[in-house]
């Protein structure tokens, strides 16, 4: 009875000790913007650009909000439930957290929302966390928000410049998946050209369809045009997301011998997949002491715990299908919705060994979000994933084989091609280990300034 009740306790307190050990040591959030106005519109519509609070594209007060909420309930899970004893400080600690964002307002303006709603105004201090002058806003702490150019950046924009991505889109449109779509959604083209005054095509569906939802979450419905429009909204809305499975190389099959499904997502989601794999290599590498360079260690890494991307719906979908998601939007089509999120945390056992869990915090209704766990999702990591497996079978998705995105970019998809670009290796393009040595670096000078 005794060593029964012994060996039960001790199954017990062992079991309880190696989930007790397991740490949580890097967190990193991707998510879309919070809501906004219309990024444009077809020429007849009469809400036209004066509609709109700050014009084209701009973060709403809702999408403002939406990414308070997001940023606390973030709050929530990692500071206040602080699992594996991450140990994230309470309130803005510079050493620890990177955000960058795209070069884009509402992207930037949604990382800051979010950091508001993520720090709150816990524990923070007049006349040193921010100053003790009556014109200051409350007890706002400003956090710092990175950005790099947009046309040139490959892990924030889908679209940017990349001339090997133009001519596989340029061959997806010859494909008879786009084609057929093309074919059997002409007689709603036709009939959509003159209400609309655009020549509508499959690649400006998208265009009014965002115009539409935007000016119904607005009420600003009530004119003739959008009657007339609305009678085919359920059609539009369902090319329009089959357009943007296309978009991320979803439901296509090979053609002149291009695999859609691993190019498209490697040029629109690769470099972000293997931006935040290259983070989590550097802390893991550090953290075992596999690396010590101080740079990139001791001034960089270490004390490191948090990095964000603020991005944009195109982005996450295209992160998805590098993780072999089966949808635009994890399990449903059309892209993510405002604010959504998804998160990857790097975990180490006792025995510092590694595995990683990702989770997907979709918007569910306004401003609230769920919270599921996607990690036996992600294709090769069914039965849970090492940092090394997650490395593994991202290698597929990973830009040129070397991460060398503008290499890859100026790498023709056809031997024989006349185009103009030329396969050349890039010198300003960096691995994601140069990237991150260089990001120690550029720290360790700008904390010596
Ligand atoms: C961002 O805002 C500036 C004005 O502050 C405006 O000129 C610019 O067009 C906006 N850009 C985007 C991408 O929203
Ligand atoms: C604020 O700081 C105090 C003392 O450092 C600590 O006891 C308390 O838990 C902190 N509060 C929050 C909300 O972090
Ligand atoms: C496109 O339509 C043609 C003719 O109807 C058909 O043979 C073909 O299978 C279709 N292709 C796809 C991908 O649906
Ligand atoms: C509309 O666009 C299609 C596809 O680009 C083109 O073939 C067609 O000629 C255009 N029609 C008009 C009226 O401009
Ligand atoms: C639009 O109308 C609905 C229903 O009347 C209302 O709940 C909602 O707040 C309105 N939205 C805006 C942005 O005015
Ligand atoms: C578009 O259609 C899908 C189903 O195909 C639906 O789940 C979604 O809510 C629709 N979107 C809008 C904005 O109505
Ligand atoms: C795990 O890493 C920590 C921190 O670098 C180190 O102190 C510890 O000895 C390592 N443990 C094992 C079992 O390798
Ligand atoms: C929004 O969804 C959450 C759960 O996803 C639910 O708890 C909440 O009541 C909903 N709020 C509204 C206003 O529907
Ligand atoms: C391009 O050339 C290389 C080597 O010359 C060859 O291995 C490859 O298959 C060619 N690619 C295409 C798409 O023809």
């Amino acid at each position: 009875m005794n060593s029964f009740y012994i060996l039960h306790l001790a199954i017990i307190i062992s079991s309880c000790r190696v989930v007790a050990e397991d740490k949580l040591i890097f967190l990193q959030a991707v998510w879309r913007h919070g809501d906004r106005s219309p990024t444009d519109t077809f020429p007849t519509d009469p809400n036209k650009e004066t509609a709109w609070h700050q014009g084209w594209g701009q973060l709403s007060a809702l999408g403002m909000k939406q990414h308070v909420r997001l940023g606390q309930i973030l709050r929530q899970r990692y500071i206040v439930n602080n699992p594996g004893n991450l140990n994230l400080s309470p309130s803005y600690t510079n050493y620890e957290i990177y955000v960058r964002s795209s070069d884009v307002n509402r992207t930037l303006i949604s990382a800051m929302s979010n950091m508001i709603g993520f720090y709150g105004a816990a524990n923070v201090t007049a006349g040193l966390d921010f100053p003790d002058m009556p014109e200051w806003p409350g007890k706002f702490v400003p956090i710092a928000v990175h950005t790099v150019d947009f046309p040139y950046d490959h892990i924030g924009n889908t679209d940017s410049i990349c001339p090997r991505r133009d001519q596989i889109w340029e061959l997806v449109k010859q494909t008879s998946e786009w084609q057929n779509l093309t074919q059997e959604n002409q007689p709603m083209f036709d009939a959509l050209s003159p209400i609309t005054g655009w020549n509508v095509t499959l690649d400006n569906l998208g265009d009014i369809f965002g115009a539409m939802y935007i000016e119904s979450l607005y009420n600003l419905t009530n004119n003739p045009i959008y009657h007339e429009l609305s009678k085919y909204y359920d059609q539009i809305n369902k090319t329009n997301d089959q357009r943007e499975s296309y978009y991320v190389g979803l439901d296509l099959k090979p053609y002149k011998g291009v695999d859609f499904s691993i190019e498209l997502p490697t040029l629109r989601g690769g470099s972000l997949l293997w931006a935040i794999i290259g983070n989590m290599r550097g802390k893991y590498d550090c953290y075992t002491k596999k690396v010590t360079n101080p740079n990139v260690c001791q001034y960089w890494m270490d004390p490191f715990k948090y990095y964000v991307w603020s991005f944009h719906d195109t982005t996450l979908s295209s992160l998805f299908t590098t993780l072999g998601f089966k949808r635009s939007n994890y399990n449903e089509d059309g892209y993510p919705q405002y604010s959504s999120c998804a998160t990857f945390e790097l975990w180490v056992k006792d025995d510092n060994s590694s595995y990683i869990r990702v989770y997907y915090l979709p918007l569910t209704n306004t401003s609230d979000h769920l919270i599921e766990e996607v990690t036996p999702e992600i294709t090769g990591c069914e039965n849970g994933c090492t940092l090394d497996q997650f490395e593994q079978r991202s290698q597929p998705f990973k830009p040129n084989g070397d991460g060398n995105t503008a290499a890859l970019c100026n790498t023709n998809l056809f031997n024989d091609t006349s185009s103009p670009t030329s396969p050349s290796k890039a010198a300003s393009s960096l691995s994601s280990n140069q990237f991150l040595i260089s990001i120690g670096l550029l720290v360790y000078v700008f904390k010596n300034l």
